[in-house]
């Protein structure tokens, strides 16, 4: 299958431009930024190989149609002009999954309903039969996105969101998602060859297993499945993905011989680090992190880039202290990092009235459904002065 299909990569919101530039490194050209994603022409095998390698992506959508949809039966006539072939066949089970924001329809179900109704009819007409819907284990998952009148079916080609790396079998409450956190490895400019690199609060430890894959040149999808592989077309395909995936795992082999990186994962609590080791292992990295338990507010300082994501959002209290005093000591004790950065997520207002420091970068993003900002701050002092007034 040689031909190009129009694609879009979904990302968390504000990190599209890092999403751009990492589909360019894999070999993407004419790229459309969007909000929340990149729209671009590819071929299936350059889809697969994004879905095996990008970090930062959460989808890979295959656009299979789209239209004006004043009213639903606009959702049926479009059901009725998908391409079948190569993507449905009569054997396959499929299923939609519908995506409404738009103030003139309410029902999402019945939008279903319609495109769907359109679908099978059109593969009555192909084949004189139908595929049947299955929605538990479908071979075929269609996302059917209505937003402002403009309808669009996607083809979802990673099947599980692509943040599911596989490798946390076990986690803490609220962890953050793969993929932002290695959105935020790619904003905090980490060099693994020359920077140490520490989570201060890593959790389940997901920024210091991220960190690990990109040092190991680990394809962060190299453990899991995806959608396509249960396409029909995807038999004419295998040979090219299991090239993909013998490629990838030949790099992550070469990478390792002559791997240099320090990465380190703190935590105050012993049952997050437990973890957290637990979750590198079955990564393949626990080897190339140090862990440890510790206090951040007590973390000798030392040069590195620290990329975290501490307490935020619940009423609670950290060492004792209320969350604002909290990241006010934090801004206070990091800054006697020299020559260091912190990328870190948090609220805006806890970020911008507590830490005391004007950041280089700020991102709007979301952290599931809490709205959240994430900055970067150049530490030390040669950046004393971009430190906003302090408290003392
Ligand atoms: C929001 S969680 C981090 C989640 C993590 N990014 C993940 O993916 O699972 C915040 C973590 O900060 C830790 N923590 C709180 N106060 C701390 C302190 N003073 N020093 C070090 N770690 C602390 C908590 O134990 C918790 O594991």
């Amino acid at each position: 299958m040689t031909d190009q299909f129009p694609l879009l990569a979904t990302c968390a919101r504000g990190f599209e431009t890092q999403l751009d530039i990492e589909l360019h490194a894999l070999g993407v050209e004419n790229t459309l930024i969007a909000s929340g994603g990149i729209r671009f022409d590819a071929s299936f095998k350059t889809a697969m190989k994004l879905c095996l390698w990008s970090r930062i992506a959460n989808k890979i959508e295959l656009l299979l149609g789209e239209c004006y949809a004043p009213h639903e039966d606009a959702l049926y006539d479009l059901g009725k002009s998908l391409p079948l072939d190569p993507w449905f066949s009569p054997s396959s089970t499929f299923c939609i999954r519908a995506h409404v924001n738009d103030k003139k329809f309410t029902n999402s179900v019945y939008l279903s309903q319609k495109l769907k109704d359109g679908l099978v009819d059109r593969m009555r007409e192909k084949w004189g039969q139908r595929a049947s819907v299955d929605t538990v284990r479908p071979d075929i998952v269609l996302g059917l996105q209505v937003i402002q009148r403009r309808a669009r079916v996607f083809l979802e080609l990673q099947g599980d969101p692509l943040n599911m790396r596989g490798y946390r079998r076990r986690q803490l409450q609220a962890p953050i998602r793969e993929t932002l956190a290695a959105s935020m490895i790619a904003v905090s400019g980490w060099s693994p060859e020359n920077d140490m690199f520490i989570d201060p609060m890593c959790g389940s430890g997901t920024f210091a297993i991220e960190a690990a894959l990109v040092a190991t040149h680990t394809a962060p999808g190299i453990q899991r499945h995806f959608g396509f592989e249960t396409l029909p077309c995807f038999p004419e395909n295998a040979s090219d993905w299991r090239m993909l995936r013998e490629e990838a795992k030949d790099l992550t082999r070469r990478a390792r011989k002559s791997l240099s990186t320090s990465i380190r994962a703190i935590d105050i609590d012993a049952s997050a680090l437990d973890i957290a080791q637990n979750n590198a292992q079955t990564a393949g990295v626990s080897d190339l992190i140090e862990f440890s338990q510790g206090d951040i507010l007590k973390l000798r300082p030392t040069e590195a880039v620290l990329v975290t994501n501490p307490p935020y959002g619940e009423r609670i209290t950290v060492n004792d202290l209320d969350l604002p005093e909290f990241y006010y000591q934090l801004g206070r004790h990091l800054r006697t990092f020299d020559n260091s950065s912190l990328t870190i997520i948090s609220t805006p207002e806890l970020l911008k009235k507590n830490m005391h420091m004007k950041p280089s970068e700020r991102i709007a993003t979301f952290n599931g459904p809490i709205p959240c900002e994430v900055a970067r701050y150049q530490l030390g002092k040669r950046n004393a002065n971009t430190h906003e007034n302090d408290k003392s």
